[in-house]
Formats: C-alpha cells, sequence, structure tokens
C-alpha cells in the first residue's frame, strides 16, 4: 500500500486508509485484544502502548486502537503521556493548549483537559508541552487521580509514551499503568531489543498483553501493517 504524499506528516494514514488491508488487519486486532484482556476479575481496561525505539508506531497504533474500539460503540480515551515529544495533537489536528502537563500541576480540571477527537467514541487529553523531567508529573498523586477517573468514566484508556530503551519514564508508567501493549517493527525492532524490554517490563511487574507487530510483510507482496499477538489463545 502506497502512502499518500503529504508535506507535514500528520499521521494521517491512520484514518485516511480506512479500507483493504489496514482495515482487515486491525479489525482481526481488535478480536484477538478483547480476547487477551479478559481476565477472572473482568476486563482490563487501561493500557499502555510503547515499544523499544523511536518511531516504531507507538502513537499510530494507539490512534488505530482508538479508532477502531471506538467504531463499535466503546467509549475511548486517548491519554498522550509522551511528554518528551507528544504527538498525538498532531496526528488529530487538535490544539494541545489545554492538556495533561496542566491538569498534572494543579492547574486545570481532568474536564477541562479532555477533548473531542474527529473519531467516533474518542475522546483525548493531549499534552501541550515538553517535559525533560516526566518522572516527576508521572508519580504525583494527580496522575494516579487521572488514572482513576479515566478507569472509571471510559470503556478503554490508552496512553502513548516515550520508547522504552531510550528513557525511564516508560518504565514509570508501565508500573502505574500495569498493562502494555508493546510495539515490534519490522526491519526496524531487533530480537535482542525486544527481549530486553520484554524483561525489563517483566521486572517492573507490568504486564505484556499482546505485542504488535506493525509494517509487518505479507507474503503475497504489500504489508499487513499490524498484527498481533498475546501470551492468552485465541477462543
Ligand atoms: N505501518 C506503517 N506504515 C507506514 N508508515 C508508518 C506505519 N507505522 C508508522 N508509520 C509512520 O512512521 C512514523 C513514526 O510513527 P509513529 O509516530 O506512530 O511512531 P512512534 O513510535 O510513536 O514514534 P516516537 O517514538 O517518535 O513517538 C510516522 O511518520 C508514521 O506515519
Ligand atoms: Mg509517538
Amino acid at each position: 500500500m502506497k502512502r499518500r504524499a503529504k508535506k507535514k506528516d500528520k499521521g494521517g494514514y491512520y484514518y485516511g486508509y480506512g479500507e483493504g488491508a489496514v482495515e482487515e488487519a486491525f479489525r482481526t486486532l481488535r478480536t484477538n485484544f478483547f480476547s487477551a484482556i479478559k481476565t477472572p476479575e473482568g476486563s482490563l481496561n487501561t493500557f499502555l502502548v510503547t515499544s523499544p525505539a523511536p518511531g516504531d508506531g507507538k502513537t499510530s497504533i494507539l490512534l488505530l486502537l482508538g479508532k477502531y474500539c471506538g467504531e463499535i460503540g466503546k467509549k475511548i480515551l486517548l491519554i498522550d503521556t509522551d511528554l518528551r515529544k507528544p504527538a498525538v495533537h498532531r496526528y488529530l489536528n487538535i490544539s494541545p493548549e489545554k492538556g495533561v502537563v496542566k491538569f498534572l500541576r494543579g492547574e486545570m480540571s481532568i474536564e477541562e483537559v479532555i477533548h473531542p477527537t474527529p473519531l467516533q467514541n474518542v475522546s483525548v487529553i493531549p499534552c501541550e508541552e515538553t517535559t525533560s523531567n516526566p518522572g516527576t508529573l508521572l508519580t504525583t498523586p494527580r496522575f494516579r487521580e487521572l488514572l482513576s477517573y479515566a478507569q472509571k468514566h471510559y470503556d478503554f484508556v490508552f496512553l502513548d509514551s516515550p520508547p522504552v530503551l531510550l528513557v525511564s519514564d516508560p518504565g514509570i508508567l508501565a508500573q502505574e499503568v500495569g498493562s502494555v501493549i508493546l510495539v515490534v517493527s519490522q526491519g526496524q525492532t531487533s530480537r535482542r531489543a525486544g527481549m530486553q524490554v520484554k524483561n525489563h517490563l517483566e521486572r517492573l511487574n507490568a504486564k505484556i498483553i499482546g505485542v504488535i507487530l506493525n509494517r509487518a510483510e505479507r507474503s503475497e507482496g504489500g504489508y499487513y501493517y499490524y498484527r498481533y499477538y498475546s501470551s492468552k489463545k485465541e477462543e
């Protein structure tokens, strides 16, 4: 599948390419995802989306998870917790002025920083500024308050993050959130890097509920884009 030529990458392909291989792959992925999140106590609902390295496709996949869960009536909240390089607002083409940092600093209420998006049933808390030390904001009682509000009011909450192998905040987020969706990129993520991240997250007691292989090649040519692997067997 060819990407559209565009001046500035807004990640627009995530809803621009509504048909064909992406759609098919993502609907299958959604089914597998629903199966992976079931626990004896009920369904998990809050997930950190992370990956080993920059550019693996975390933000794009976060948006697609939102889109494909939202289109079947699930109420979705996306939170841009990549406080170093926020991009969710850019991909959604919305203003990030009122965002997660203002909430975490106590300058705004949760309701003030939640915005609608062009995606059905999907709301977002963008990140309005970069900070060089996100750890201090992500370990506050305000962050826990945000998580518990989101868990209570939404069917699914997806949090974006920086790459695990580069900085420490994905580890902090993984500990706070508990459930992780790991994105790996074909041709970019080495087996060693994948294992390193898996071991790191497991040491932090985070549960990897599934691994999404981005940019996966199809045997007959072209791209599948996404495949989903879960430690749980499909039902
Ligand atoms: N399956 C795909 N096919 C084609 N292009 C893709 C695919 N997935 C992501 N991209 C493109 O790759 C770039 C990086 O994607 P994205 O921003 O989602 O990655 P990221 O892991 O969030 O990056 P960062 O670590 O910088 O936050 C973007 O230009 C995006 O449009
Ligand atoms: Mg990103």
